[in-house]
């Protein structure tokens, strides 16, 4: 044979032994029928998933309540095997390398804000949750959210024992602390949602801010450098002025969680990477993708609302009702409702007060 009729030859042959392997790996996968089913976001269709083999013996030696290493990340991969765990809490100076939020605008991305947030982290100089969380081996926390739910569930004491009690907005700690605990390690927040009342700020707690649209940044600096807020067109509703804390306890979210939120795990609308109609997930939601990234274990409290139940408060500190909700233009609820609902059915996190 010619050397190049040898080569057609051996080309045809590995085409063929190719097809034959491939048709016959399908063969069994139809006649085993044990293929994994997925759903359009990715996740595991039966969501009854088991530790892994050396996990669940490693895990089976720890006294019960113990902190179990490494144990949401497992478990979320166990039903989403695309997860993948580094991503950091907080953009440090080097964040331009963070690859996949680079190209995205706010809410999604920093694009656009690169040399403000230089400014603002050149101040704020920390970029961590402090020495003696950054250095725990298993970490615990729990994302306390704003609903009705959480009232008069004398829940406090049990959320106290997280080792991150994570807040959002201006959900209050004073006069409810049975129910919501006393300890807040990090409180994330936007502007138009910022406690607007400096007394309110708990000493010793983050103050972790999100950004949504551009703007957001900008108010970040005056917040960080205390300067006087002069209009406050472009926001939404009225915005705090002030912030009472120095700037090294001051950090920004990594938008990372807003963006695998809305288009990996909920399934928003893409739309072109920009903010729109009903692609925005809800801050306790991009709490959650956070702590799923740094945490052990993750629990929720106050997450949730029952229809059925629409006299009761829709937030737990205040008397405004359940059916009062309207129907809201950038998040979209009931898509959200069913990524958490997986969490909680696989058991990726542990809802405290069974509202998800
Ligand atoms: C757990 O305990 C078993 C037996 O009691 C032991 O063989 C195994 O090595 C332990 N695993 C770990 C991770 O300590
Ligand atoms: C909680 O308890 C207080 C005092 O007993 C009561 O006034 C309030 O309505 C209760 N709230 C809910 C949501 O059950
Ligand atoms: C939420 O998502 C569903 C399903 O994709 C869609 O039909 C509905 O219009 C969305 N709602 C909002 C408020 O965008």
């Amino acid at each position: 044979m010619k050397p190049s009729h040898k080569l057609l030859f051996v080309l045809c042959l590995i085409l063929v032994l190719g097809f034959i392997f491939n048709f016959s790996g399908k063969l069994h996968q139809r006649v085993w029928g044990q293929k994994p089913q997925y759903d359009k976001q990715g996740f595991l269709q039966k969501l009854d998933v088991k530790l892994p083999a050396e996990l669940a013996h490693q895990y089976g030696n720890l006294t019960e309540g113990v902190c179990k290493p490494g144990y949401a990340a497992a478990m979320m991969t166990a039903i989403y095997p695309k997860f993948m765990k580094p991503a950091p809490m907080f953009l440090d100076r080097n964040f331009k390398r963070l690859a996949k939020v680079s190209n995205y605008m706010p809410p999604f991305g920093f694009k656009t804000q690169e040399r403000i947030i230089d400014i603002i982290l050149t101040i704020t100089k920390n970029y961590g949750l402090g020495e003696d969380l950054d250095s725990l081996s298993c970490r615990r926390c729990v994302i306390v959210g704003n609903g009705g739910i959480l009232a008069n569930k004398s829940l406090g004491p049990r959320i106290d024992e997280y080792d991150v009690v994570v807040r959002l907005n201006e959900a209050p700690v004073t006069g409810f602390s049975k129910d919501v605990g006393t300890k807040t390690t990090m409180r994330i927040t936007y502007p138009e949602g910022a406690m607007q009342k400096p007394e309110r700020y708990e000493k010793d707690s983050l103050f972790v801010f999100s950004a949504f649209k551009p703007l957001d940044f900008k108010w970040l600096k005056h917040m960080v450098f205390n300067e006087k807020l002069r209009g406050t067109e472009g926001f939404w509703k009225s915005v705090a002025r002030h912030v009472p804390r120095e700037p090294t306890e001051m950090r920004i979210l990594n938008p990372y969680f807003i963006q695998e939120a809305a288009f990996q795990f909920i399934g928003l609308p893409l739309n072109n990477g920009l903010m729109g109609k009903g692609n925005i997930p809800t801050l306790g939601t991009v709490a959650i993708t956070m702590a799923l990234h740094n945490c052990d274990e993750v629990a929720v409290a106050g997450f949730g609302y029952d229809m059925n139940k629409p006299y009761l408060p829709l937030h737990y500190y205040e008397k405004v009702k359940m059916s009062a909700i309207k129907e809201s233009w950038t998040h979209n609820i009931s898509k959200e409702k069913e990524f958490l609902r997986k969490l909680v059915k696989a058991k990726v996190i542990t809802d405290l007060t069974n509202g998800i």
